[in-house]
């Protein structure tokens, strides 16, 4: 096996010659996040992926992420490195299903997500991440608004809005497997210590957090509050980059368990083997493609 200072220059190398730019979630393994352009939250991502030069996108995250980089930017070859790595919870929701629901509910706006498959954004009338879900579901006209997928989400953007959000029933397997016990055993050995949490967390584990916040807010508010110890309630790659980039600070995992098995497929391996062979690729199908495009861009417009 290579090791992986001599696996990175072979990446930075062969990233030169392809003219790529490689984007890293903040939940990819810590050797990854190293060798990446950008490491951010789903909408910096998306924005990235829309304005970077460069010929190749190699992403490194999960699929609904990769489809929304080559929706968004499909004249450059989008590479996901791990091709197996996907996002349960965007399986939690079908374009048939969301029709299905919009007979039902023929007034109401469709806020879909990111963490969707590219059908479902071309159902949707707009989309959203966890940073600006609030902010998008009150810019929408209507006074009702179906959520897809993210009950967790949904209900706590429905605690600062006066429209009616109908959530639906999906989840993520990480997050929705905090309990407020953890959250009191975790403050009961770090008493003193400030706790962040994701708001695909559970409502009763989000009352008992003193703040809530995308991955990268969480990094953010690490870095500009006064305090010095910190408790996050999100899956654990999150502490690479609040060890490098909070320095004097004291990240501690909510629960170590928080392991999102998807975002740990991408190896450096797969990365350089990506760049080598400029696959697997990620396409969307025009029709769908143009259809999504419209609800993520309506989503950066805000
Ligand atoms: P962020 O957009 O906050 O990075 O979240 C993405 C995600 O999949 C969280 O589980
Ligand atoms: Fe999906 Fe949850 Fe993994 Fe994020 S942490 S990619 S929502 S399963």
């Amino acid at each position: 096996m290579q090791d992986a200072s001599m696996l990175q220059d072979e990446i930075l190398h062969l990233k030169k010659k392809r003219n790529a730019i490689i984007l890293a979630h903040n939940y990819q393994r810590p050797e990854v996040q190293d060798i990446a352009d950008i490491t951010g939250d789903s909408l910096e991502l998306a924005r990235a992926a829309a304005a970077m030069a460069g010929n190749v996108i190699v992403f490194c995250g999960v699929d609904f992420m990769a489809e929304t980089a080559a929706i968004l930017a499909p004249e450059k070859t989008v590479l996901l490195p791990a091709i197996d790595a996907c996002c349960p919870m965007a399986g939690m929701v079908t374009a048939d299903e969301l029709r299905f629901a919009r007979t039902r509910h023929p007034g109401a706006a469709v806020v879909c997500y990111v963490n969707t498959t590219a059908d479902v954004k071309a159902e949707s009338d707009i989309c959203c991440t966890s940073a600006n879900a609030v902010k998008v579901v009150n810019a929408v006209s209507e006074d009702e608004v179906i959520f897809v997928p993210d009950k967790n989400l949904g209900q706590y953007v429905a605690r600062f809005t006066k429209k009616t959000v109908l959530p639906w029933e999906g989840f993520c397997l990480v997050h929705d497997r905090y309990t407020p016990d953890d959250v009191a055993r975790a403050k009961q050995v770090h008493p003193g210590a400030v706790v962040l949490v994701h708001p695909e967390c559970r409502p009763e584990v989000i009352d008992r957090a003193d703040h809530v916040a995308s991955t990268s807010g969480i990094v953010s508010h690490v870095k500009a509050a006064p305090g010095t110890e910190f408790i996050i309630g999100t899956e654990i790659g999150i502490l690479h980059r609040l060890a490098k980039e909070c320095p004097g600070k004291h990240c501690y995992p909510l629960s170590e368990k928080a392991v999102c098995v998807n975002m740990k497929k991408t190896t450096l391996a797969h990365v350089r083997d990506a760049l080598v062979t400029l696959r697997p690729r990620i396409t969307v199908p025009k029709e769908t493609a143009v259809r999504a495009r419209d609800a993520i861009e309506r989503m950066l417009a805000l």
